[in-house]
């Protein structure tokens, strides 16, 4: 028996040692020391000895349980340090590699654009205001003097909302000269930038929704030397003292005389051709609109209950995104729309 109990102190001990894991301590564990274990299994075999020899085999029993005890403690430390070392390493954090780097974006380009012509505005003394894209047809074209049967009336061209044609998505910032004339009396000095909607195909320089920006001056003695200063002044800004622009006579229901400005194509250089092909961002004709304006019809300011023979204006209508593919050199309206990053990135 004495051999047995030290056959099984040795081999314990062999075994501890080689445990890798709790798990395998914890086996180790109920097959020796357990109720069924082999320790047990030769204590049941006590009632057989003499009563000298029971308490000699019975110390000797309780030195190799508290033997296999100690190595199984010791095992179990070193299997914790090892597992903790083996964690710290693999969840070790080097703060010396560098990070990522975060890339910030930045306005849009044409928001850029309207930024750079709101400043200018603001530092002649205009008034930036802002009003609602769903509109009222009075508003939208009835006291613009744009009368009931005028072709820009028709539900071809604009989004009604209503059967009855009075509430639309409005189809120019002029109607913000109404809204402002109504609150506002001379002198006074507006621009409302903002959205507007025409069932328009898109290409190079079309889009069914697009900015304008308005701009409305009401005084005395005002005149179209002042419309002309004040435009020729916006585009020098804008695009630099050698921009090429010019004026053509037009007809606007709300002003009288009315004039569109044209800026020199900055494909073709108003050559209209590029490498013997039509130039696509003007269609050949070397020129590009941008804007509309004219002198504030009289009706228009009566409308408003502004007394034409005293007072007189000018007001324009701006074309935001032809702007600013002329300010920063972009050869097709769609790609301000499409927000490609690639597109984005480059300003
Ligand atoms: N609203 C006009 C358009 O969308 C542009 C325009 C023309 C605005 C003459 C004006 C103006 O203020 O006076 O085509």
């Amino acid at each position: 028996m004495k051999e047995q109990l030290k056959l099984i102190e040795q081999n314990a001990i062999a075994a501890l040692n080689e445990a890798q894991t709790p798990a395998a301590l914890e086996e180790l564990r109920v097959r020796l020391l357990g109720k069924k274990g082999e320790l047990t299994a030769v204590l049941k075999q006590m009632g057989g000895l003499s009563p000298e020899e029971r308490p000699i085999m019975g110390q000797l029993a309780n030195t190799v349980r508290a033997n296999i005890e100690q190595v199984m403690e010791n095992r179990k430390a070193a299997i914790h340090a090892a597992v903790l070392e083996q964690k710290l390493a693999s969840e070790a954090i080097d703060v010396t590699i560098p990070g990522e780097a975060v890339s910030l974006g930045h306005q849009h380009p044409m928001n850029m654009v309207l930024q750079e012509i709101k400043d200018i505005f603001v530092g002649m003394g205009y008034t930036v205001v802002d009003g609602p894209e769903v509109e009222f047809a009075s508003y939208n074209f009835t006291r613009l003097n744009i009368e009931e049967g005028h072709p820009s009336r028709d539900r071809s061209d604009t989004f009604y909302f209503d059967e009855n044609d009075e509430v639309l998505l409005r189809t120019q910032t002029s109607s913000m000269q109404i809204r402002f004339m109504e609150e506002h009396q001379p002198p006074l000095c507006m621009l409302a930038p903002g959205r507007v909607f025409r069932k328009d195909e898109a290409d190079a320089t079309h889009s069914p929704m697009f900015h304008q920006i308005e701009g409305l001056v009401v005084a005395e003695n005002i005149t179209m030397g002042d419309l002309k200063g004040a435009l020729i002044t916006i585009m020098n800004k804008i695009y630099g003292h050698d921009a090429q622009v010019r004026f053509r006579p037009h007809h606007f229901p709300f002003t009288e005389p009315s004039c569109e400005m044209d800026m020199q194509c900055h494909k073709c250089h108003g050559t209209g051709e590029v490498d013997g092909q039509v130039c696509s961002t003007c269609h050949g004709e070397g020129w590009i609109e941008l804007l509309g304006a004219g002198m504030v019809h009289p009706e228009v300011l009566r409308n408003c209950g502004i007394d034409p023979d005293k007072y007189s204006g000018f007001a324009f209508g701006i074309g935001l995104e032809r702007t600013a593919m002329g300010r920063l050199k972009i050869t097709d309206l769609r790609l301000i729309f499409d927000n490609d990053v690639r597109f984005l990135n480059q300003f």
